[in-house]
């Protein structure tokens, strides 16, 4: 295996924010340690939860990172270009949640930006294949989305593993119940990035929360 293919596993902190002072505030905490921060954006309507909504707020706001905006919403063709006019360099979508994939997919391409495809627990990758061919990254739910703190699905695990061998250089990410026991598991599956919000943010030593993630998915 070259090095040149021996990507060390990303770790991207996710906050779910009432308003945009938590977020912020969130944002500060994990930026000295990351790259990519996920905005976990919820409508109350594909998910039974409501999150901040507002990427105007996001205009004038220059994070030292890079942040992605997981649209756990409906309809996500009709907010996309919001979020990336306010900022935001990764959309993932819902592939449960539209009607019209490729619609998102053009949208980003037009606007330069990352786009990513997400999958809940009960969804079979059939769903996304071939849009899996035309998206930067897929992102795989280990929990059923809407809530931080669940408990990861093991049963997902097979998922990852086929998507892996399907699509040998896919980006694969996962999302939901990450912590340094299930994160090694996702990534000797096949993982490329964890997504961790409660494991981080319930911790009293924030960078040691990382670098554990990161030390425990080493390939
Ligand atoms: C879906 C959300 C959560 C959040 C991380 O509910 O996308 O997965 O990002 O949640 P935990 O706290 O499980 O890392």
């Amino acid at each position: 295996m070259l090095y040149t293919e021996v990507m060390p596993i990303e770790i991207i902190p996710a906050i779910i924010a009432k308003n945009f002072k938590e977020l912020k505030e969130k944002i500060e905490i994990v930026e000295p340690y990351v790259r990519w921060v996920q905005l976990d954006i919820m409508d109350g309507n594909f998910v039974p939860n409501f999150t901040w909504n507002k990427p105007k707020e996001l205009k004038y706001y220059d994070p030292g990172v890079f942040l992605e905006a997981h649209l756990m919403i409906s309809e996500p063709e009709k907010y996309a270009e919001q979020w990336i006019d306010a900022g935001i360099k990764r959309i993932i979508f819902h592939i449960e949640a539209t009607s019209d994939p490729h619609a998102i997919i053009q949208t980003c391409r037009n606007k330069k930006i990352d786009v990513g495809v997400a999958i809940n627990p009960e969804t079979d990758i059939e769903q996304i294949a071939p849009i899996d061919e035309l998206v930067d990254m897929v992102l795989v739910l280990g929990v059923t989305p809407g809530f931080g703190g669940q408990k990861f699905m093991l049963s997902v695990i097979s998922k990852i593993k086929a998507l892996r061998k399907r699509n040998p250089h896919l980006t694969i990410g996962v999302d939901g119940g990450m912590n340094p026991g299930t994160a090694k598991k996702v990534a000797e599956a096949g993982a490329d990035l964890i997504v961790a919000g409660s494991y981080i943010f319930t911790r009293a030593d924030i960078e040691k929360a990382i670098l554990r993630l990161k030390k425990t998915t080493k390939k």
